[in-house]
């Protein structure tokens, strides 16, 4: 019978008998599945495994500092890495989704070969692959197909040419959960929404700023905190706050305000094939819709998503 503690086991002794003593890079995205595969490689081949996490200036308000911080204290062997302005500059005037997620892809292709360089005689890269990432689904737009045009231009970046181990590769998400809870994994990693490889990015409509990165991100630890203290965050599948390249008109005292719009969305999902938009009680929105135009300066106005998947997606780009 299947359960986490013998996954673990069996897991980890075929991890030795596969790696021995070679070393393995591992891409580290503060979500789920890289996580657990880490932790995993981690307790079979121990500081051989090391981990790298980039900062591209596209995820959550102090996330990286956060994912960081609780990666060291699991004792990963990790280097973060702040290429926050490779990313900026490779966006800058970008408006096209497809273009903009192609020159993140491409960034981070060459922070992470650059990264895994420094690493003396790797043999192997790990990764969180799980089955349904095999069986072809979650998106169709993720980082994969971005990584595959990219090799189409120029030859494979050297971390693509190691052998790769995939330790979660027969499991499905429910199952990775389990096995990191069975890890002792901090619940806040385990039960984190899913999160776009392009991140803020795909989530600030049009060309993308440091100044609009740092206006969303404000507005969307304001959404995400108050899902969490109203005890809705795990009831809900993806949620996140998206900022409008729209000005609007408002007053603020006696004055007239013309300033972007944000709008918050939060579905309900099985798998993010398709999805509802979720029925959040009018007082939570209320409070969030107060905080931020109170305390976010450059929003005067906020809206709520009520369409599902499809005919909309659930990411606005
Ligand atoms: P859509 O917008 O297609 O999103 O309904 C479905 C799920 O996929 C995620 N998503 C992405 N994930 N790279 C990713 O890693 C991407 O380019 C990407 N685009 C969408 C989205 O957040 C949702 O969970």
């Amino acid at each position: 019978d299947w359960t986490p503690d013998s996954f673990i086991e069996t897991t980890i002794a075929a991890l030795k008998e596969k790696v021995g003593d070679d070393k393995v890079v591992l891409g580290l995205s503060g979500g789920v599945d890289s996580s657990v595969a880490a932790v995993l490689l981690h307790h079979a081949i121990g500081a051989n495994l090391h981990c790298i996490f980039v900062d591209n200036g596209l995820l959550r308000k102090d996330e990286y500092e956060q994912v960081l911080d609780s990666y060291k204290h699991m004792g990963l062997n990790i280097k973060g890495i702040d290429a926050k302005n490779r990313f900026y500059d490779a966006l800058a005037g970008l408006s096209d989704p497809e273009k903009k997620r192609k020159a993140i892809g491409r960034v981070f292709i060459e922070v992470f070969d650059d990264a895994a360089h420094e690493v003396q005689d790797v043999k192997w890269l790990g990764q969180g692959t799980i089955y349904p990432d095999i069986i072809e689904s979650v998106s169709v737009k993720g980082p994969s197909a971005t990584i595959k045009s990219h090799h189409n231009v120029g030859g494979l970046p050297d971390f693509m040419k190691l052998k790769v181990v995939e330790p979660l590769n027969t499991l499905f998400k429910d199952e990775v959960r389990r096995v990191g809870k069975a890890l002792g994994i901090d619940p806040n990693i385990l039960g984190r929404h899913p999160f776009p490889g392009p991140g803020l990015a795909i989530r600030i409509l049009g060309d993308v700023t440091p100044q609009k990165v740092a206006i969303l991100q404000e507005a969307d630890a304001i959404y995400i905190n108050n899902l969490r203290s109203y005890g809705v965050y795990d009831k809900v599948w993806q949620a996140g706050a998206i900022f409008l390249p729209v000005q609007s008109v408002g007053v603020m005292g006696d004055e007239r305000t013309y300033e972007n719009v944000i709008c918050l969305r939060a579905v309900e999902s099985l798998d993010g094939m398709t999805a509802d938009w979720c029925h959040l009680p009018y007082d939570l929105l209320a409070k969030i819709s107060n905080e931020i135009i109170n305390n976010v300066k450059g929003i005067n106005r906020v809206v709520y998503d009520i369409s599902s998947k499809p005919p909309a997606t659930i990411e606005w780009e």
